[in-house]
């Protein structure tokens, strides 16, 4: 296998984007990735999507993607593995590129939630949860992941405070990225007097319904070195894993195996372990999920994530930093393209490119987004060469 490089990053704006389609966003991350680049070539492209077709009434995006950015006849592939279609999409150009099929291969993660109203969104997001079992008996996401903090919460001694936090220390975070869908502090006391959305969840555990694009191109590291144009970043581990789909079929509602399996097999891959790492960018998707995923990547021991979080050990300046961008909780989630953007944010650390949320000295980062309540994950490990 060729060693692979990220030479490009871009993002859009997350939030309401009322006055732009699916296409128009999707095509805006990928010319600021371009731009970033230095270059205009793309040999192929993958696209994660989880559902154009009930957001938007649009399928067949490795079509229009590639024709509305003016590249007709490009070699392209759409990915889907619900809200890690973008992490599986950056994987999907890794082994294009390693393998040596392609030179340059533009990932793109994409997703337009706000062109439905808030129930029918919710009904698309229920069908990555097990049809048969979950969705059709009237759950949804927030639902699922209330089960898992009201169990966390029973064994553990979790408290709303220690779920609190994460949110909070998230929009701290967020509220220093201009990309933000709600760059705004704030307090633990907003978070615990939210409207109620699913017992024990208020308004700001949950991530919210965002559009949003982001790209990255990747090469050779051998075309990264000529190009020169940023600090070489490479990507050293990948892990996927699959789990079930249904909480009740899992051992232990309480342990996400998906993440810890995938988290194993990049850690292999890369020679690596979790101490190694300076930071992770997380799928917190719930507060309950960046607690449960710390939990299952060893950052924080099981059952103690709350604690850790609490005692500021997640912060920026934390022993362990989580989510400098905001995560997807104050980031936003449109959720085709939070893998995308989670390496965008890795990138841009390990550059030292953060601005007011750099974290000093950053040489290796991990990225972790998980599918549904952990059906599937996709981690990728990126160090600074
Ligand atoms: N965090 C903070 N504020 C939020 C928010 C969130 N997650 N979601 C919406 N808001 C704000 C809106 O900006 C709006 O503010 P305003 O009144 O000042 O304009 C207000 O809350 C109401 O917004 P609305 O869109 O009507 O909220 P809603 O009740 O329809 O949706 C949720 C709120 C939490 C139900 C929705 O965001 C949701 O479903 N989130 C989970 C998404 C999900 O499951 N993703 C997949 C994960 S696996």
């Amino acid at each position: 296998m060729r060693d692979v490089a990220i030479i490009g990053i871009g993002i859009t704006k997350f939030g309401e984007l009322w006055e732009k389609s699916l296409r128009d966003i999707a095509v805006e991350a990928i010319l600021n990735c371009l731009d970033d680049a230095g270059t205009d070539r793309i040999d192929a492209m993958t696209i994660g999507c989880m559902s154009g077709g009930l957001f938007n009434g649009q399928e067949h995006l490795a079509s229009m993607i590639p024709d509305y950015l003016g590249r007709r006849g490009l070699p392209a592939t759409r990915v889907e593995s619900a809200c890690a279609s973008g992490g599986l999409a950056v994987r999907t150009a890794f082994l294009e590129v390693a393998s040596g099929m392609s030179d340059y291969v533009m990932a793109v993660g994409v997703e337009k939630m706000n062109d439905v109203d808030g129930g029918k969104a919710t009904f698309a997001l229920a069908t990555a949860a097990d049809g048969d079992y979950e969705a059709f008996n009237g759950i949804n996401f927030p639902g699922l992941y209330a089960l898992m903090a009201k169990a966390h919460m029973d064994k553990y001694g979790t408290t709303r405070e220690m779920m609190a936090e994460v949110a909070v220390k998230n929009h701290r975070n967020g509220a220093l990225n201009p990309n933000a869908q709600f760059p705004m502090e704030i307090t633990r006391e907003t978070v615990l007097n939210g409207a109620m959305v699913a017992d024990p969840f208020r308004l700001f555990d949950c991530s919210p319904v965002t559009d949003g694009a982001a790209a990255v191109l990747l090469t050779t590291v051998e075309e990264a070195k000529k190009l020169g144009k940023h600090p070489l970043v490479v990507i050293s581990g990948i892990g996927v894993a699959t789990d079930t789909i249904a909480l009740s079929q899992r051992k232990d509602i309480l342990k996400l195996d998906v993440v810890a399996l995938a988290a194993e097999r990049a850690f292999k891959m890369a020679g690596k372990t979790i101490k190694d790492m300076d930071f992770a960018e997380v799928h917190d998707c719930f507060t309950i999920a960046e607690i449960m995923v710390i939990e299952a990547l060893g950052i924080a021991e099981q059952g103690k994530g709350g604690q850790f979080t609490i005692d500021g050990k997640s912060a920026l300046n934390g022993e362990f930093p989580i989510n400098p961008s905001g995560g997807l909780k104050s980031k936003g989630h449109p959720v085709g393209a939070t893998g995308v953007a989670q390496i965008f944010e890795a990138v841009l650390q390990l550059r030292g490119q953060a601005g007011k949320r750099q974290i000093k000295d950053a040489k290796t980062a991990l990225t972790q987004n998980m599918g549904g309540s952990g059906g599937s994950c996709v981690i990728h490990i990126l160090e600074a060469k």
